[in-house]
C-alpha cells in the first residue's frame, strides 16, 4: 500500500445521537492515539446530528470529522439539507459524497455528486467520493464502464479548482456496490484494475498525491490481510467494523504494519 494511508470510519445512521456521543466519549483516547500514528489520517464521519459534539471532543488533536453528505447548493430554500459552509463552521475537514446508499435511497445522480464536490472545494474541505458498480454490472464486466460515467461530471469541476489546495487530499473510495455490507470483496486483481483506471484519470487532472485511492466494502478483521495487497491503495473506508473499537484498531494496526 502507498503512504500516508487514510481511514475513514463511516459510521452511517447505526449510531443514534447519544450512542455516537457516548463511543466518542468512551474511546476518545484511544482514537486520538490512533490518529497520532505515523503517515495515518484518520477521519471520523458520525451522522450530521453529532457534527457538533464530536468536533469539540477532537478539536485540537489529530482526528478528523468528516460529514456523511453535504447540499449540492450553497445556501437557501432546501429544506432538510446541510450545507458545505455549516459543515465547515462545525470544523469539518471531510465529507463523504455519492455513497451508493445515497444513490440508491436518494436517488442521487453524478452531475449532483459533481456539484456537491464542487461546493467542498469551494471552502477546501476534502471530498471523500464514493464511486463503484452494482452486482449487475459487475457481472457483466462493465465496471471501468461505470466508473467512467460516475467520474465524467467530476472532470470539469475538479479542474476548475485545480492545483488542488487542501489541507488533506481529495479521497476517491472504490466501493464495489455487492461488497457493501455483505462479507464479500472482490478479488484484488478486480479492485487493481479498478484502481489504475482511477489513478490514471486522477492524474490527467492534477497530481497523484492530491488524490487519496480508498476501497471500502466489507473491510474488516478477515479480510484486510488480503486487501492491504492492492497496488495504488491508499486507505479504506469502513462502515461495520469502524463501530468496535478494538475491531477497527485491528484493523488500522495491520493496515500499519503491512509493510
Ligand atoms: P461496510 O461499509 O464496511 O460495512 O461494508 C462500507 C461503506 O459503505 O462505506
Amino acid at each position: 500500500m502507498k503512504k500516508p494511508f487514510t481511514i475513514a470510519a463511516n459510521w452511517k445512521m447505526n449510531l443514534s445521537f447519544n450512542e455516537s456521543v457516548e463511543y466518542a466519549t468512551k474511546n476518545r483516547d484511544n482514537f486520538i492515539s490512533l490518529a497520532q500514528k505515523k503517515d495515518l489520517t484518520l477521519i471520523l464521519c458520525p451522522s450530521f446530528d453529532s457534527l457538533y459534539p464530536l468536533n469539540k471532543m477532537f478539536t485540537s488533536t489529530a482526528v478528523n470529522i468528516g460529514a456523511q453528505d453535504c447540499s449540492e447548493f450553497r445556501k437557501g430554500s432546501f429544506t432538510g439539507q446541510v450545507s458545505v459552509e455549516s459543515i465547515h463552521a462545525l470544523g469539518c475537514t471531510h465529507a463523504i459524497i455519492g455513497h451508493s446508499e445515497r444513490r440508491k435511497y436518494n436517488h442521487e445522480n453524478n452531475k449532483e455528486i459533481a456539484k456537491k464536490c464542487d461546493q467542498l472545494l469551494d471552502l477546501s474541505l476534502s471530498p471523500i467520493l464514493c464511486i463503484g458498480e452494482i452486482l449487475e454490472e459487475y457481472e457483466a464486466g462493465n465496471t471501468l464502464k461505470v466508473l467512467e460515467d460516475q467520474l465524467k461530471p467530476l472532470k470539469e469541476i475538479i479542474e476548475k479548482h485545480s492545483p488542488l489546495e487542501l489541507s488533506h487530499p481529495m479521497c476517491i473510495a472504490y466501493e464495489p456496490v455487492w461488497s457493501i455490507g455483505t462479507g464479500k470483496t472482490a478479488n484484488n486483481n478486480h479492485i487493481e484494475k479498478a484502481f489504475s483506471y482511477i489513478s490514471q484519470w486522477a492524474q490527467t487532472i492534477d497530481k497523484r498525491d492530491k488524490f487519496q485511492l480508498l476501497y471500502g466494502g466489507s473491510v474488516n478483521e478477515k479480510t484486510i490481510q488480503t486487501l492491504c495487497n492492492i497496488k495504488e491503495l491508499n486507505g479504506f473506508l469502513i462502515g461495520g467494523a469502524s463501530l468496535d473499537f478494538q475491531i477497527f484498531e485491528k484493523i488500522i494496526d495491520c493496515v500499519l504494519e503491512t509493510p
